[in-house]
């Protein structure tokens, strides 16, 4: 017996790499054809948030709990499993419960009381995770400009490039070359489905493109992509390539600052995107510069510690805002988006500026 989720075939596979990078997949039971629905067993009941994130795949997914799902060839059902007889009860305590998916890449952080075990932990990942092919143990904090975390090679093919999957687009990755997170996942699609159609949106710091890539698959629009980085915008030209787009994306290769006064990109954006935690307070005028003169929307990313973000982020946007002889007219939305370090959240805040 097990929950599972119903969906229509042709949104399968979307689905089930949403599900599996979310680590909900129950890997006990195979997953069943009925006509032209996919019966897919999850691990436990999902709430309605994520269920309703699952539904921008697929409008119609249904939740069921079903009793005639075949059991599968008794796989392991995580890297705890494969390493409960290897290891010994204290060192099960150290084993990471969570590890980001990206694509057919794993990149996991050990433990310091576990690094002489670094690649049982590895082999372990690939053993319960059959549709994993590398798994690499993260060697530092996200660093330097191009904001890139160095990792260390484990177990597997030793490969750094994958294609990763979310809400139905495909995003080039090259965990070596440019900065990209699974965890900001709801984030792209939640800024997706705020853009209309026609909108010019300049993304200051583009990435390889999970903000611009979801948009442009979405919407008629046109994007303005720039980013620093050479190696990010050689990935997002190749995500370009592998979606059906509705929208334009114009990817520019430089410091955003310079780019926009280049490219005469002052006053054309109806929003613009500033995800450069901990900088981008520093490109609040350039930001400024390029939304129309009659107004738009930024969405702004900060870290933020302390009783309040909510209202610390709030307090830093209008503060740097109004150096610039613009102001918030409304705020729209603040959230708080995963926590970045201990009593630290990565935070968002939606303004609309005028
Ligand atoms: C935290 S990453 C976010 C990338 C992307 N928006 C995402 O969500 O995956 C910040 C990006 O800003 C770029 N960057 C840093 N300084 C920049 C600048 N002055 N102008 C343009 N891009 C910059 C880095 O290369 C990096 O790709």
């Amino acid at each position: 017996m097990s929950y599972c989720l119903i969906t229509l075939k042709k949104f399968g596979e979307f689905i089930r790499e949403e599900i599996d990078s979310k680590d909900l997949l129950n890997a006990s039971f195979r997953i069943k054809v009925e006509d032209k629905y996919l019966i897919i067993p999850i691990d436990r009941e999902l709430t309605r948030d994520e269920l309703s994130v699952l539904s921008k795949i697929d409008s119609a997914i249904k939740q069921s709990f079903r009793n005639d799902l075949q059991p599968s060839k008794s796989l392991p059902k995580s890297h705890f499993d494969v390493l409960q007889p290897l290891f010994s009860e204290k060192e099960m305590e150290f084993i990471p419960r969570s590890f980001d998916t990206i694509g057919d890449i794993i990149v996991i952080e050990i433990p310091e009381e576990l690094v002489d075990k670094k690649e049982i932990i590895g082999n372990a990942l690939l053993t319960a995770h059959t549709s994993i092919k590398t798994v690499y143990a993260k060697a530092g904090k996200v660093e330097g400009i191009n904001r890139i975390r160095p990792v260390e090679y484990l177990v597997g093919e030793k490969k750094t490039k994958t294609i990763y999957k979310e809400h139905g687009v495909r995003l080039a990755v090259d965990i070596t070359q440019a900065y990209f997170s699974p965890r900001l996942s709801e984030e792209h699609s939640r800024i997706a489905n705020k853009t209309k159609v026609n909108e010019i949106i300049v993304d200051l710091f583009c990435g390889i493109g999970p903000f611009a890539i979801p948009i442009a698959k979405k919407v008629d629009s046109q994007i303005h992509a720039i980013d620093i980085n050479p190696g990010a915008i050689a990935l997002l030209q190749e995500s370009i390539s592998l979606n059906k787009l509705l929208g334009t994306i114009i990817s520019y290769c430089g410091d955003c600052r310079k780019v926009v006064d280049e490219q005469n990109l002052e006053h054309i954006a109806d929003r613009v995107i500033m995800n450069l935690p901990g900088y981008a307070i520093d490109f609040v005028d350039v930001a400024c510069k390029t939304l129309k003169k009659e107004g738009g929307i930024i969405h702004f990313f900060e870290f933020v510690g302390g009783e309040n973000p909510e209202k610390t982020i709030v307090e830093d946007i209008s503060r740097e805002i109004a150096k610039n002889d613009r102001k918030i007219d409304s705020v729209l939305e603040v959230r708080k988006v995963r926590m970045s370090a201990p009593r630290q959240w990565q935070m968002v805040a939606d303004v609309l500026v005028i």
